[in-house]
């Protein structure tokens, strides 16, 4: 069997969202486990993490599996439902629905539920992606407290810009004016809003990226944070080429060696969901050392300077990402953030638990 394989720490998990917890002591947490968990797995992090108040996912199907696992928070459907069809599935099991769109609002006005059911409802107060404008909100909001499909409503909003240098500040006096006199739950704040601006917290927090012990900011990382990483992406040496000076390594012949040198092949490519943008420099770590990748990521393997570490050879371990190279460092050079690479771990890569 291929060496690859990515390791899940549970107590990185559990320990990342403490500190979520630790941030926002007052709200309760809904964990962000769409995406297959950002690729860790979703009914993995869920196991990992049930003292989570609530988990948020995007389709139905995702909620139904939560349900059929046994959980029995709050289960947010971040788009809620597609179709008018979904919404009986919705409330036979007690799924939270976001809405976001007067189309959805019409299919509730005419379905015939088992039981009412919770939605959020999803303002655009400035990432102007989903969400009502805020101009359509009292007509929204006024219909749904009567609407009979519909139980309880919580105020939502998303920011587009809580990891930059533009803040929360427009987005949030936005969803302040307009529902500050309305006592309903609200929930506001992404991880970086989670960890940069308390004033955001309110009920309920959605920490995603920060669960998985990624950093959501380019000018912080996940270590001064004080996240662990939840994925390691190891693999080992498969093979040891000596370079002359002139030798050129790979597709395209991207890197060539200016003096002798050792060049370590692993196996681990874009395949598997490492970038094939990653350049030569890319942080890797072989046999416990830090070095760089070399030349073009190929779809199955990736080379690696072996220069300064003479013991490394066939069988040598090697992290692509995890506890000594964050996954955020490897996303920088590749031009893309440790979401999609966490996100891209590709299915054929062997996934074990620790803890
Ligand atoms: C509506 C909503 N809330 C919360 C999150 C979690 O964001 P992050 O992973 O940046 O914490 C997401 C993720 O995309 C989202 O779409």
């Amino acid at each position: 069997m291929r060496p690859i394989q990515a390791t899940i720490q549970l107590a990185a998990l559990r320990h990342n969202l403490a500190l979520a917890r630790s941030h926002a002591k007052k709200s309760k947490v809904l964990a962000v486990i769409k995406a297959n968990g950002y690729g860790h797995g979703m009914l993995r992090v869920a196991r990992a993490v049930p003292e989570a108040d609530g988990y948020a996912v995007l389709g139905v199907e995702e909620g139904v599996a939560l349900r059929d696992a046994g959980f029995g928070q709050t289960i947010l459907l971040l788009e809620g439902f597609f179709t008018a069809d979904e919404i009986s599935l919705v409330a036979h099991h007690q799924l939270v629905a976001v809405v976001h769109s007067e189309e959805q609002l019409l299919m509730l006005e005419k379905a015939v539920v088992p039981k009412p059911i919770d939605v959020f409802i999803k303002l655009n107060t400035g990432m102007n992606r989903l969400g009502l404008p805020l101009a359509r909100f009292w007509a929204v909001y006024d219909r749904l407290k009567v609407c009979k499909a519909v139980r309880d409503i919580t105020l939502m909003t998303h920011f587009a810009t809580a990891d930059g240098p533009e803040g929360v500040a427009e987005q949030l006096a936005r969803f302040n004016s307009l529902t500050e006199e309305i006592s309903k739950p609200k929930t506001l704040a992404n991880s970086a809003a989670i960890l940069r601006y308390p004033e955001t917290h309110a009920d309920w927090i959605r920490p995603g990226i920060m669960l998985y012990g990624a950093t959501p900011f380019a000018d912080e990382s996940a270590a001064e944070i004080g996240l662990q990483a939840a994925m390691t992406l190891s693999s080992e040496l498969i093979s040891v080429q000596n370079l002359s000076a002139g030798d050129s390594v790979g597709y395209g012949q991207m890197f060539t060696a200016d003096k002798p040198m050792s060049v370590g092949v692993v196996a681990c490519g874009y395949a598997d969901g490492y970038p094939r943008h990653a350049p030569t420099g890319t942080p890797v770590m072989v046999a416990g050392h830090r070095t760089r990748t070399l030349g073009r990521v190929s779809m199955d393997m990736l080379c690696v300077d072996l220069t300064g570490i003479p013991q490394a050879g066939v069988g040598s371990l090697v992290e692509l990402w995890g506890a000594n190279i964050p996954v955020d460092e490897v996303a920088l050079a590749a031009g893309t953030v440790g979401y999609e690479l966490l996100c891209a771990l590709a299915p054929r890569v062997p996934v074990v638990e620790h803890g």
